[in-house]
Protein backbone atom coordinates (compact mmCIF):
# COMPACT_ATOMS: atom_id res chain seq x y z
CA UNK A 1 0.00 0.00 0.00
CA UNK A 2 1.32 3.54 -0.73
CA UNK A 3 1.23 6.09 1.57
CA UNK A 4 -1.24 8.65 -1.35
CA UNK A 5 -3.82 10.31 -1.21
CA UNK A 6 -6.68 11.29 -3.08
CA UNK A 7 -9.12 14.76 -2.16
CA UNK A 8 -12.21 15.20 -2.76
CA UNK A 9 -14.02 18.10 -2.66
CA UNK A 10 -17.68 17.67 -2.20
CA UNK A 11 -20.77 18.98 -0.99
CA UNK A 12 -18.66 22.03 0.12
CA UNK A 13 -16.45 19.16 1.87
CA UNK A 14 -12.82 17.97 1.23
CA UNK A 15 -12.15 14.91 2.39
CA UNK A 16 -8.51 12.72 1.75
CA UNK A 17 -8.99 9.16 0.71
CA UNK A 18 -5.81 6.40 0.86
CA UNK A 19 -4.79 5.50 -2.58
CA UNK A 20 -3.95 1.69 -2.51
CA UNK A 21 -1.49 0.36 -4.86
CA UNK A 22 -1.08 -2.97 -6.41
CA UNK A 23 2.16 -5.01 -7.86
CA UNK A 24 1.01 -3.75 -11.16
CA UNK A 25 -1.84 -1.85 -12.62
CA UNK A 26 -3.62 1.60 -11.92
CA UNK A 27 -3.89 2.62 -8.53
CA UNK A 28 -7.32 2.46 -6.69
CA UNK A 29 -8.72 5.35 -4.34
CA UNK A 30 -10.17 3.64 -1.25
CA UNK A 31 -13.74 5.27 -0.99
CA UNK A 32 -14.97 3.17 1.48
CA UNK A 33 -15.45 5.65 3.88
CA UNK A 34 -16.90 8.02 1.34
CA UNK A 35 -20.82 7.67 1.99
CA UNK A 36 -20.05 8.04 5.89
CA UNK A 37 -17.65 11.20 5.28
CA UNK A 38 -19.92 13.02 2.74
CA UNK A 39 -23.27 11.57 2.30
CA UNK A 40 -22.89 11.00 -1.11
CA UNK A 41 -22.33 7.10 -2.86
CA UNK A 42 -20.33 7.15 -6.07
CA UNK A 43 -21.85 6.25 -9.68
CA UNK A 44 -20.43 3.69 -12.16
CA UNK A 45 -22.97 1.35 -13.74
CA UNK A 46 -21.13 -1.56 -15.79
CA UNK A 47 -18.27 -0.70 -13.32
CA UNK A 48 -16.25 1.27 -15.86
CA UNK A 49 -13.73 2.68 -13.16
CA UNK A 50 -14.81 0.72 -9.72
CA UNK A 51 -12.29 -2.45 -8.65
CA UNK A 52 -14.37 -4.34 -6.51
CA UNK A 53 -11.54 -6.50 -5.07
CA UNK A 54 -8.38 -7.04 -4.32
CA UNK A 55 -6.61 -10.01 -6.30
CA UNK A 56 -3.59 -12.28 -6.74
CA UNK A 57 -4.59 -14.75 -9.36
CA UNK A 58 -5.18 -12.70 -12.94
CA UNK A 59 -3.62 -9.65 -14.45
CA UNK A 60 -4.77 -7.95 -17.43
CA UNK A 61 -3.40 -5.09 -19.37
CA UNK A 62 -6.05 -4.13 -22.08
CA UNK A 63 -3.77 -1.70 -23.33
CA UNK A 64 -0.85 -3.52 -24.07
CA UNK A 65 -2.72 -7.17 -24.84
CA UNK A 66 -1.21 -8.40 -21.34
CA UNK A 67 -2.76 -11.51 -19.58
CA UNK A 68 -0.88 -13.42 -16.51
CA UNK A 69 -2.17 -16.05 -14.75
CA UNK A 70 -0.42 -15.48 -11.17
CA UNK A 71 2.50 -13.96 -12.79
CA UNK A 72 2.68 -16.14 -16.14
CA UNK A 73 2.04 -14.84 -19.60
CA UNK A 74 -1.15 -16.87 -20.94
CA UNK A 75 0.62 -16.92 -24.50
CA UNK A 76 3.43 -19.10 -22.10
CA UNK A 77 0.79 -21.36 -20.67
CA UNK A 78 -0.88 -22.07 -23.59
CA UNK A 79 2.23 -23.00 -25.54
CA UNK A 80 4.06 -25.39 -22.36
CA UNK A 81 1.83 -25.83 -20.05
CA UNK A 82 -1.56 -27.99 -19.90
CA UNK A 83 -5.10 -27.47 -18.68
CA UNK A 84 -4.70 -29.15 -15.09
CA UNK A 85 -1.50 -27.44 -14.49
CA UNK A 86 -3.04 -24.24 -15.28
CA UNK A 87 -5.91 -25.24 -13.21
CA UNK A 88 -3.38 -25.74 -10.01
CA UNK A 89 -1.54 -22.56 -10.50
CA UNK A 90 -4.75 -20.58 -10.70
CA UNK A 91 -6.26 -22.43 -7.35
CA UNK A 92 -2.41 -22.65 -5.32
CA UNK A 93 -0.22 -19.67 -6.43
CA UNK A 94 2.29 -21.98 -7.62
CA UNK A 95 3.14 -24.19 -10.58
CA UNK A 96 3.60 -27.53 -8.95
CA UNK A 97 6.36 -30.21 -9.07
CA UNK A 98 5.95 -33.30 -10.89
CA UNK A 99 5.25 -34.96 -8.05
CA UNK A 100 1.90 -32.28 -6.56
CA UNK A 101 0.39 -32.27 -10.49
CA UNK A 102 0.22 -36.03 -10.43
CA UNK A 103 -1.69 -36.01 -7.18
CA UNK A 104 -3.23 -33.11 -8.46
CA UNK A 105 -4.65 -34.86 -11.44
CA UNK A 106 -5.56 -37.87 -9.51
CA UNK A 107 -7.60 -36.21 -7.30
CA UNK A 108 -9.59 -34.48 -10.21
CA UNK A 109 -10.04 -37.96 -12.12
CA UNK A 110 -11.67 -39.73 -9.46
CA UNK A 111 -14.11 -36.56 -9.04
CA UNK A 112 -14.83 -37.31 -12.62
CA UNK A 113 -18.45 -39.67 -12.17
CA UNK A 114 -21.65 -38.15 -11.33
CA UNK A 115 -24.25 -39.15 -8.46
CA UNK A 116 -26.68 -41.74 -11.04
CA UNK A 117 -29.57 -40.24 -10.05
CA UNK A 118 -28.11 -36.54 -11.56
CA UNK A 119 -28.61 -38.82 -14.99
CA UNK A 120 -32.66 -38.54 -14.36
CA UNK A 121 -32.18 -34.85 -14.51
CA UNK A 122 -31.39 -34.87 -17.84
CA UNK A 123 -34.60 -36.59 -19.25
CA UNK A 124 -36.42 -33.92 -17.61
CA UNK A 125 -35.34 -31.66 -20.41
CA UNK A 126 -36.64 -31.45 -23.81
CA UNK A 127 -34.09 -32.83 -26.49
CA UNK A 128 -34.29 -29.11 -28.20
CA UNK A 129 -33.27 -27.64 -24.82
CA UNK A 130 -30.26 -25.57 -25.43
CA UNK A 131 -27.02 -27.27 -23.34
CA UNK A 132 -26.29 -24.36 -21.49
CA UNK A 133 -29.92 -24.06 -19.91
CA UNK A 134 -29.34 -28.10 -18.91
CA UNK A 135 -25.81 -26.76 -17.21
CA UNK A 136 -27.65 -23.94 -15.26
CA UNK A 137 -29.63 -26.27 -14.13
CA UNK A 138 -27.65 -29.62 -13.22
CA UNK A 139 -24.60 -27.39 -11.90
CA UNK A 140 -27.10 -25.80 -9.59
CA UNK A 141 -28.34 -29.15 -8.79
CA UNK A 142 -24.98 -30.63 -7.58
CA UNK A 143 -25.78 -28.81 -4.01
CA UNK A 144 -28.69 -31.54 -3.61
CA UNK A 145 -25.71 -34.30 -4.22
CA UNK A 146 -22.57 -33.10 -2.15
CA UNK A 147 -23.95 -32.00 1.04
CA UNK A 148 -20.90 -33.24 2.42
CA UNK A 149 -18.77 -30.55 1.04
CA UNK A 150 -20.95 -27.40 1.51
CA UNK A 151 -19.99 -26.06 4.42
CA UNK A 152 -18.16 -22.89 3.19
CA UNK A 153 -16.62 -21.83 6.41
CA UNK A 154 -14.67 -25.62 6.40
CA UNK A 155 -11.78 -25.24 4.20
CA UNK A 156 -11.29 -28.90 3.55
CA UNK A 157 -15.24 -28.75 2.76
CA UNK A 158 -13.99 -25.78 0.10
CA UNK A 159 -11.42 -27.87 -1.17
CA UNK A 160 -13.91 -31.12 -2.07
CA UNK A 161 -15.99 -29.07 -3.58
CA UNK A 162 -13.67 -26.79 -6.06
CA UNK A 163 -12.65 -30.57 -6.88
CA UNK A 164 -15.93 -32.09 -7.54
CA UNK A 165 -17.13 -29.08 -9.54
CA UNK A 166 -13.73 -28.86 -11.95
CA UNK A 167 -14.20 -32.62 -12.56
CA UNK A 168 -17.59 -33.18 -12.58
CA UNK A 169 -18.34 -30.32 -15.36
CA UNK A 170 -16.40 -32.57 -18.42
CA UNK A 171 -18.81 -35.14 -17.44
CA UNK A 172 -21.89 -33.11 -16.79
CA UNK A 173 -21.15 -31.12 -20.25
CA UNK A 174 -20.70 -33.95 -22.23
CA UNK A 175 -23.90 -35.17 -20.97
CA UNK A 176 -25.85 -32.47 -21.91
CA UNK A 177 -24.25 -32.86 -25.69
CA UNK A 178 -25.36 -36.49 -25.55
CA UNK A 179 -29.16 -36.39 -24.06
CA UNK A 180 -29.18 -33.43 -27.43
CA UNK A 181 -28.10 -36.04 -29.49
CA UNK A 182 -29.97 -39.10 -28.42
CA UNK A 183 -27.41 -40.93 -27.88
CA UNK A 184 -26.40 -43.06 -24.71
CA UNK A 185 -24.45 -41.25 -21.80
CA UNK A 186 -20.64 -42.54 -22.06
CA UNK A 187 -19.06 -42.81 -18.75
CA UNK A 188 -15.69 -41.22 -17.34
CA UNK A 189 -12.75 -43.36 -18.05
CA UNK A 190 -10.02 -42.97 -15.82
CA UNK A 191 -7.33 -43.51 -18.05
CA UNK A 192 -7.69 -40.34 -20.33
CA UNK A 193 -6.41 -36.90 -19.68
CA UNK A 194 -9.08 -34.49 -18.16
CA UNK A 195 -9.41 -33.25 -21.95
CA UNK A 196 -9.19 -36.79 -23.30
CA UNK A 197 -11.22 -38.17 -21.29
CA UNK A 198 -14.03 -34.64 -22.15
CA UNK A 199 -13.51 -35.36 -25.43
CA UNK A 200 -14.41 -39.95 -25.34
CA UNK A 201 -17.75 -38.81 -23.27
CA UNK A 202 -18.81 -36.00 -25.80
CA UNK A 203 -18.47 -38.08 -29.15
CA UNK A 204 -17.19 -41.69 -27.78
CA UNK A 205 -20.09 -44.16 -28.49
CA UNK A 206 -20.46 -47.75 -26.30
CA UNK A 207 -20.73 -49.34 -29.67
CA UNK A 208 -17.23 -48.51 -30.46
CA UNK A 209 -13.56 -47.87 -29.32
CA UNK A 210 -13.26 -44.60 -29.22
CA UNK A 211 -9.27 -43.18 -30.18
CA UNK A 212 -8.40 -39.75 -28.70
CA UNK A 213 -6.43 -37.95 -31.95
CA UNK A 214 -3.49 -36.08 -29.99
CA UNK A 215 -4.15 -32.87 -31.83
CA UNK A 216 -7.25 -32.70 -30.84
CA UNK A 217 -6.79 -33.32 -27.55
CA UNK A 218 -4.21 -31.13 -27.47
CA UNK A 219 -5.89 -28.09 -29.15
CA UNK A 220 -9.02 -28.82 -26.92
CA UNK A 221 -6.86 -28.63 -23.74
CA UNK A 222 -5.36 -25.63 -24.79
CA UNK A 223 -8.76 -23.62 -25.80
CA UNK A 224 -9.77 -25.07 -21.53
CA UNK A 225 -6.13 -23.23 -21.06
CA UNK A 226 -7.33 -20.05 -22.70
CA UNK A 227 -10.84 -19.67 -21.01
CA UNK A 228 -9.69 -20.69 -17.55
CA UNK A 229 -9.95 -17.26 -16.15
CA UNK A 230 -9.98 -13.84 -16.89
CA UNK A 231 -10.21 -11.77 -13.48
CA UNK A 232 -13.47 -9.70 -12.68
CA UNK A 233 -15.35 -10.13 -15.79
CA UNK A 234 -19.30 -10.36 -15.40
CA UNK A 235 -19.70 -14.45 -14.24
CA UNK A 236 -16.75 -14.34 -12.08
CA UNK A 237 -17.78 -11.08 -10.96
CA UNK A 238 -21.67 -13.23 -10.22
CA UNK A 239 -19.82 -16.21 -8.89
CA UNK A 240 -18.70 -13.75 -6.08
CA UNK A 241 -21.80 -11.70 -5.55
CA UNK A 242 -23.28 -15.10 -5.29
CA UNK A 243 -20.96 -16.26 -2.84
CA UNK A 244 -20.44 -13.02 -0.72
CA UNK A 245 -23.88 -14.45 0.49
CA UNK A 246 -22.16 -17.47 2.16
CA UNK A 247 -24.11 -19.55 -0.80
CA UNK A 248 -22.82 -22.98 -1.37
CA UNK A 249 -20.12 -22.77 -4.06
CA UNK A 250 -22.46 -25.10 -6.29
CA UNK A 251 -25.10 -22.69 -6.62
CA UNK A 252 -22.67 -19.76 -7.25
CA UNK A 253 -20.73 -21.99 -10.16
CA UNK A 254 -24.27 -22.38 -11.11
CA UNK A 255 -25.27 -18.10 -11.15
CA UNK A 256 -21.89 -17.32 -13.09
CA UNK A 257 -23.02 -19.99 -15.85
CA UNK A 258 -26.20 -18.06 -16.53
CA UNK A 259 -24.56 -15.18 -16.27
CA UNK A 260 -21.90 -16.36 -19.05
CA UNK A 261 -24.60 -17.64 -21.45
CA UNK A 262 -25.40 -13.88 -22.56
CA UNK A 263 -24.36 -12.86 -25.94
CA UNK A 264 -22.40 -10.32 -24.71
CA UNK A 265 -20.07 -12.39 -22.71
CA UNK A 266 -19.24 -16.03 -22.98
CA UNK A 267 -22.34 -16.22 -25.69
CA UNK A 268 -20.24 -14.18 -28.18
CA UNK A 269 -18.15 -17.65 -29.41
CA UNK A 270 -21.55 -19.38 -30.56
CA UNK A 271 -23.20 -15.49 -31.96
CA UNK A 272 -19.09 -15.18 -33.84
CA UNK A 273 -19.89 -18.38 -35.94
CA UNK A 274 -23.57 -17.73 -36.81
CA UNK A 275 -22.41 -14.31 -37.84
CA UNK A 276 -19.58 -16.19 -39.97
CA UNK A 277 -21.74 -18.13 -41.19
CA UNK A 278 -24.85 -15.53 -41.90
CA UNK A 279 -21.94 -13.23 -44.04
CA UNK A 280 -20.82 -16.32 -45.60
CA UNK A 281 -18.40 -15.22 -48.39
CA UNK A 282 -15.70 -13.12 -47.99
CA UNK A 283 -17.62 -9.66 -50.70
CA UNK A 284 -20.27 -9.65 -48.09
CA UNK A 285 -17.93 -8.19 -45.73
CA UNK A 286 -18.19 -4.68 -46.33
CA UNK A 287 -21.82 -5.12 -46.18
CA UNK A 288 -21.32 -5.94 -42.45
CA UNK A 289 -18.86 -3.79 -41.52
CA UNK A 290 -21.17 -0.79 -42.45
CA UNK A 291 -23.85 -2.48 -40.27
CA UNK A 292 -21.73 -2.63 -37.63
CA UNK A 293 -20.95 1.13 -37.80
CA UNK A 294 -23.82 1.97 -37.74
CA UNK A 295 -25.43 4.06 -35.26
CA UNK A 296 -28.89 3.31 -36.04
CA UNK A 297 -28.70 -0.72 -36.62
CA UNK A 298 -28.17 -3.20 -33.49
CA UNK A 299 -25.75 -5.29 -35.10
CA UNK A 300 -22.44 -5.51 -33.74
CA UNK A 301 -19.10 -7.50 -34.73
CA UNK A 302 -19.19 -10.40 -32.41
CA UNK A 303 -16.46 -12.11 -31.73
CA UNK A 304 -14.78 -7.91 -31.61
CA UNK A 305 -14.21 -5.82 -28.83
CA UNK A 306 -13.71 -6.07 -25.25
CA UNK A 307 -14.67 -4.06 -21.95
CA UNK A 308 -10.65 -4.32 -21.07
CA UNK A 309 -8.45 -4.98 -24.33
CA UNK A 310 -8.06 -2.13 -26.00
CA UNK A 311 -5.38 -4.06 -28.20
CA UNK A 312 -5.30 -7.59 -29.86
CA UNK A 313 -6.74 -9.84 -27.42
CA UNK A 314 -3.64 -12.20 -26.61
CA UNK A 315 -6.12 -15.31 -26.13
CA UNK A 316 -7.54 -14.10 -29.65
CA UNK A 317 -3.79 -14.88 -31.34
CA UNK A 318 -2.83 -17.96 -29.80
CA UNK A 319 -6.72 -19.10 -31.24
CA UNK A 320 -5.85 -18.29 -34.53
CA UNK A 321 -2.58 -20.29 -34.46
CA UNK A 322 -4.91 -23.44 -32.94
CA UNK A 323 -6.94 -23.08 -36.47
CA UNK A 324 -4.45 -23.62 -38.30
CA UNK A 325 -3.02 -26.76 -36.43
CA UNK A 326 -6.39 -28.37 -35.83
CA UNK A 327 -6.92 -28.04 -39.86
CA UNK A 328 -3.84 -29.57 -40.79
CA UNK A 329 -4.15 -32.33 -38.16
CA UNK A 330 -7.46 -33.32 -39.17
CA UNK A 331 -7.62 -33.04 -42.79
CA UNK A 332 -10.03 -30.43 -43.37
CA UNK A 333 -11.00 -26.80 -44.62
CA UNK A 334 -13.28 -24.28 -43.63
CA UNK A 335 -13.85 -20.96 -45.75
CA UNK A 336 -15.08 -19.27 -42.87
CA UNK A 337 -11.92 -19.18 -41.29
CA UNK A 338 -10.85 -17.33 -44.48
CA UNK A 339 -13.67 -15.00 -44.50
CA UNK A 340 -12.76 -14.28 -40.49
CA UNK A 341 -9.69 -13.60 -41.41
CA UNK A 342 -10.59 -10.92 -44.36
CA UNK A 343 -13.11 -9.75 -42.15
CA UNK A 344 -10.07 -9.10 -38.99
CA UNK A 345 -7.90 -7.30 -41.73
CA UNK A 346 -10.75 -5.56 -43.43
CA UNK A 347 -12.25 -4.26 -40.15
CA UNK A 348 -8.51 -3.51 -38.78
CA UNK A 349 -7.74 -1.48 -41.65
CA UNK A 350 -11.07 0.83 -40.82
CA UNK A 351 -10.78 4.21 -38.94
CA UNK A 352 -14.31 3.27 -36.87
CA UNK A 353 -12.43 -0.25 -35.66
CA UNK A 354 -9.36 1.78 -35.41
CA UNK A 355 -10.57 4.73 -33.35
CA UNK A 356 -12.68 2.52 -30.85
CA UNK A 357 -9.50 0.39 -30.44
CA UNK A 358 -11.65 -2.93 -31.64
CA UNK A 359 -9.66 -5.94 -31.92
CA UNK A 360 -10.89 -9.61 -32.54
CA UNK A 361 -11.44 -11.13 -28.87
CA UNK A 362 -10.67 -14.92 -27.48
CA UNK A 363 -14.21 -15.57 -29.37
CA UNK A 364 -13.89 -14.30 -32.63
CA UNK A 365 -11.66 -17.87 -33.82
CA UNK A 366 -13.06 -20.08 -31.28
CA UNK A 367 -15.68 -21.35 -33.22
CA UNK A 368 -14.08 -22.09 -35.85
CA UNK A 369 -11.85 -24.67 -34.34
CA UNK A 370 -14.67 -26.17 -31.69
CA UNK A 371 -16.64 -26.58 -34.93
CA UNK A 372 -13.72 -28.43 -36.71
CA UNK A 373 -13.61 -30.43 -34.09
CA UNK A 374 -17.05 -31.61 -34.28
CA UNK A 375 -18.72 -29.06 -31.76
CA UNK A 376 -22.49 -27.96 -32.64
CA UNK A 377 -22.10 -23.95 -32.12
CA UNK A 378 -24.45 -24.59 -29.00
CA UNK A 379 -22.27 -26.37 -26.92
CA UNK A 380 -19.44 -23.63 -27.43
CA UNK A 381 -20.30 -21.71 -23.66
CA UNK A 382 -20.60 -24.71 -22.59
CA UNK A 383 -17.03 -25.20 -23.13
CA UNK A 384 -16.34 -21.71 -22.02
CA UNK A 385 -18.39 -22.13 -18.70
CA UNK A 386 -16.50 -25.81 -18.54
CA UNK A 387 -13.17 -23.99 -18.60
CA UNK A 388 -14.16 -21.49 -16.98
CA UNK A 389 -15.16 -23.37 -13.62
CA UNK A 390 -11.88 -23.15 -12.26
CA UNK A 391 -10.85 -19.49 -12.85
CA UNK A 392 -14.57 -19.33 -10.81
CA UNK A 393 -13.73 -21.75 -8.22
CA UNK A 394 -10.15 -20.24 -8.07
CA UNK A 395 -11.42 -16.26 -7.27
CA UNK A 396 -14.34 -17.98 -4.99
CA UNK A 397 -11.95 -19.12 -2.81
CA UNK A 398 -9.77 -16.18 -2.82
CA UNK A 399 -13.10 -14.28 -1.66
CA UNK A 400 -14.17 -16.77 0.95
CA UNK A 401 -10.93 -16.83 2.53
CA UNK A 402 -10.60 -13.22 3.07
CA UNK A 403 -10.70 -12.57 6.39
CA UNK A 404 -12.09 -9.03 5.55
CA UNK A 405 -15.29 -10.56 3.28
CA UNK A 406 -18.38 -8.64 3.46
CA UNK A 407 -21.86 -9.29 1.61
CA UNK A 408 -21.60 -7.56 -2.00
CA UNK A 409 -24.53 -4.70 -1.69
CA UNK A 410 -23.96 -2.09 -4.39
CA UNK A 411 -25.68 1.08 -3.90
CA UNK A 412 -27.96 3.29 -6.81
CA UNK A 413 -29.17 6.50 -8.10
CA UNK A 414 -32.88 6.00 -6.95
CA UNK A 415 -34.75 7.98 -9.42
CA UNK A 416 -38.34 6.64 -9.17
CA UNK A 417 -41.44 8.26 -7.32
CA UNK A 418 -40.77 9.81 -4.21
CA UNK A 419 -42.98 8.59 -1.08
CA UNK A 420 -46.67 8.94 -2.02
CA UNK A 421 -50.33 7.43 -0.30
CA UNK A 422 -51.56 4.32 -1.38
CA UNK A 423 -54.76 4.82 -3.05
CA UNK A 424 -57.72 2.04 -2.61
CA UNK A 425 -58.79 0.32 -5.89
CA UNK A 426 -62.04 1.83 -5.66
CA UNK A 427 -60.99 5.23 -6.27
CA UNK A 428 -58.11 4.23 -8.70
N1 LIG B 1 -19.02 -3.96 -33.26
C1 LIG B 1 -19.28 -2.66 -33.55
N2 LIG B 1 -19.15 -1.65 -32.67
C2 LIG B 1 -18.75 -1.97 -31.43
C3 LIG B 1 -18.46 -3.30 -31.05
C4 LIG B 1 -18.60 -4.32 -32.02
N3 LIG B 1 -18.36 -5.61 -31.72
N4 LIG B 1 -18.09 -3.34 -29.74
C5 LIG B 1 -18.15 -2.07 -29.32
N5 LIG B 1 -18.53 -1.25 -30.33
C6 LIG B 1 -18.67 0.23 -30.26
C7 LIG B 1 -19.95 0.61 -29.52
O1 LIG B 1 -21.03 0.82 -30.41
C8 LIG B 1 -19.53 1.88 -28.82
O2 LIG B 1 -19.60 2.93 -29.74
P1 LIG B 1 -19.95 4.43 -29.24
O3 LIG B 1 -18.85 4.82 -28.30
O4 LIG B 1 -19.97 5.21 -30.50
O5 LIG B 1 -21.28 4.33 -28.55
C9 LIG B 1 -18.06 1.66 -28.49
O6 LIG B 1 -17.57 0.70 -29.45
C10 LIG B 1 -17.81 1.13 -27.09
O7 LIG B 1 -18.63 -0.02 -26.91
P2 LIG B 1 -19.33 -0.38 -25.52
O8 LIG B 1 -20.46 -1.33 -25.77
O9 LIG B 1 -19.66 0.87 -24.78
O10 LIG B 1 -18.13 -1.10 -24.77
P3 LIG B 1 -18.25 -2.11 -23.59
O11 LIG B 1 -16.91 -2.14 -22.95
O12 LIG B 1 -19.42 -1.79 -22.72
O13 LIG B 1 -18.58 -3.50 -24.32
C11 LIG B 1 -18.40 -5.62 -25.36
C12 LIG B 1 -17.68 -4.50 -24.55
C13 LIG B 1 -19.73 -5.99 -24.68
C14 LIG B 1 -17.53 -6.86 -25.37
C15 LIG B 1 -18.64 -5.09 -26.81
O14 LIG B 1 -17.41 -4.79 -27.43
C16 LIG B 1 -19.44 -6.08 -27.65
O15 LIG B 1 -20.68 -6.08 -27.58
N6 LIG B 1 -18.75 -6.96 -28.46
C17 LIG B 1 -19.42 -7.96 -29.23
C18 LIG B 1 -19.73 -9.15 -28.32
C19 LIG B 1 -18.50 -9.94 -27.97
O16 LIG B 1 -17.68 -10.29 -28.82
N7 LIG B 1 -18.40 -10.29 -26.65
C20 LIG B 1 -17.31 -11.11 -26.15
C21 LIG B 1 -16.48 -10.38 -25.16
S1 LIG B 1 -15.12 -11.38 -24.68
C22 LIG B 1 -15.74 -12.49 -23.58
O17 LIG B 1 -16.69 -12.28 -22.90
C23 LIG B 1 -15.07 -13.74 -23.52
Amino acid sequence: MSDNQASLTAGGKTIDMPVNSGTIGPDVIDIRKLYAQTGMFTYDPGFTSTASCDSAITYIDGDEGVLLHRGYPIGQLAEHSSFMEVSYLLLNGELPSSGELAEFSRTITRHTMLHEQLATFYRGFRRDAHPMAIMCGVVGALSAFYHDSTDIADPTHRKISSHRLIAKMPTIAAMAYKYSVGQPFVYPDNKLSYTGNFLKMTFGVPAEEYEVVPAVEKAMDRIFTLHADHEQNASTSTVRLAGSSGANPFACIAAGIACLWGPAHGGANEAALNMLKEIGTPDKIQHYIDRAKDKNDPFRLMGFGHRVYKNYDPRATVMQTTVREVFAALNVQDPLFETALRLEEIALSDPYFAEKKLFPNVDFYSGIILSAIGFPTTMFTVLFALARTVGWVAQWNEMISDPGQKIGRPRQLYTGPTQRDYIPLSER
